[in-house]
């Protein structure tokens, strides 16, 4: 029998990215890949990019720069780009950079063993069509392989809400929405094979709206349908925009014990002009509103958020009132960025902030958002959360998972296993993480 060829992805951004990526391995699995750890010995190299935010796709030929040298020891090397900064350059990363053999879409993953196939007989090989069918469907898994106790499971892409700084809709195109039967079926199988927590993902998750057995369904109801698949434990969604929490899904997380008491959702500013310049169609107010009845089904919850400072004209009073915000809600987690330049977008013309000043507003915000990060992760020790261990820590005996807050929880001494569930005592709070004790 020949060697397995070896296959080395890089995956960069978003955990759809990182969803993408596993697909697309399992794809090359069915073409006789295996996964390496280094590009040094690999037989194709693929770069599963992101565009979102900075100099993505210069980042892109850079990293594809450093690979000369592999290429002109292994010619049969073949080198792939994917992603969105595949999407947004298409051919021209060919053109600028004759190392690529193949540029795939992030719609046409589905493709990629023809594709593959390809570039085996010298052509290249590029598709960043958008193609009306289910390219997960096609993406069909390895049979059975087991994996670990948490996974993602893609249930909706694309987005048709166009906030002016943003690259998604042009990237990952307009909101389609995954048949609720394939979901289901999707989560069976990796229930199957030992996942116990599933992290339902798209641009606008909140948004899905996927064919069921009587008509469209929402998120909650199919969170509702995935509540009775025996074996699974745990159950998060992530992106969510503030205008697509409808009443049911905001009830479910008071009554639907399998899913976790934690709601990433992106405000982005807090000064009502800005957010309108942005397109973002809710105000500061309608948000807090939001987050009130939120907090009223399920108390406990953990807020997380993303936030972009130096918008186009983003004055100091404006970010005060960001600021504003984020003391009112108090996020256990919050990522923020500087505002970057995406060519094509609408905030791309108009006079931008000076970034000095976006720097240090940028500052001003992650220290308050540390701060709160800090005290509500402080807050839980003395608490009983429930863990899933996810893996063995650092030192002897010692395991480590996720509380339903998702914070990291260290234990030492249990004899718990991975996949397990347990409920700990929170008796410290470290510097990324708490530490706690098994309730036996
Ligand atoms: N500049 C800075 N941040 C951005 N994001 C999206 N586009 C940009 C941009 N052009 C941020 C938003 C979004 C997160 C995924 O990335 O906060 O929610
Ligand atoms: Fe981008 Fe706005 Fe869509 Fe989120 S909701 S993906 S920020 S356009």
């Amino acid at each position: 029998m020949s060697e397995p060829k070896k296959l080395y992805i890089k995956t960069y951004g978003c955990q759809m990215n990182v969803y993408d990526s596993e697909r697309m391995a399992e794809a090359l699995g069915g073409k006789g890949y295996v996964e390496t750890k280094s590009p040094d010995d690999a037989d194709m190299i693929l770069l599963n990019t992101c565009h979102i935010r900075e100099k993505a796709a210069e980042k892109v030929y850079s990293e594809l720069g450093r690979f000369k040298g592999l290429k002109a020891e292994k010619p049969d090397l073949k080198i792939g780009v994917a992603g969105c900064v595949a999407q947004a350059e298409g051919q021209e990363i060919m053109r600028r950079q004759p190392l690529v053999d193949l540029v795939v879409g992030p719609q046409s993953y589905h493709r990629l063993p023809e594709m593959e196939a390809k570039t085996r007989t010298g052509e290249k090989a590029l598709d960043t069509e958008f193609p009306e069918e289910d390219k997960f469907e096609k993406l069909k898994s390895r049979p059975k392989a087991k994996r670990g106790p948490t996974a993602f499971l893609t249930v909706q892409e694309g987005c048709d809400k166009f906030c002016a700084f943003c690259v998604v809709p042009y990237t990952r195109g307009a909101e389609v929405s995954r048949p609720a039967d394939r979901i289901i079926r999707e989560a069976n199988e990796l229930v199957e094979r030992g996942v116990r927590e599933i992290t339902l993902l798209g641009q606008n998750v909140n948004a899905y709206h996927g064919a069921g057995p009587k008509g469209d369904m929402t998120l909650a109801q199919l969170i509702w349908e995935l509540d009775k698949v025996d074996g699974l434990e745990r159950i998060r969604f992530t992106t969510s925009h503030p205008n697509d929490m409808m009443d049911d899904l905001i009830e479910a997380h008071g009554t639907c014990s399998k899913l976790m008491p934690y709601l990433h959702l992106p405000v982005q500013a807090g000064s009502d002009k800005i957010l309108k310049r942005m397109n973002r169609s809710h105000t500061a107010e309608s948000y807090l509103k939001l987050i009130e009845r939120i907090r009223a089904a399920r108390p406990d919850i953990v807020m997380s958020g993303d936030f972009i400072v130096g918008f186009p004209e983003e004055t100091e009073e404006d970010f005060q009132a960001t600021l504003d915000l984020v003391e009112q809600v108090k996020y256990g987690y919050a990522y923020s960025f500087k505002y970057s330049t995406r060519p094509g977008t609408p905030a791309a013309e108009r006079p931008q902030v000076d970034p000095a000043e976006a720097d240090d507003r940028l500052q001003r915000l992650q220290a308050m958002i540390t701060r709160h990060q800090r005290e509500i992760q402080d807050s839980m020790v003395g608490r009983e959360v429930s863990v899933l261990f996810e893996k063995a820590g650092r030192f002897d005996d010692q395991m480590v998972g996720k509380s339903e807050y998702l914070h990291a929880v260290h234990v030492t001494g249990s004899g718990a296993e991975i996949g397990d569930i347990a409920r700990v005592k929170i008796v410290s709070s470290g510097a990324n993480s708490l530490a706690g004790e098994v309730i036996r």
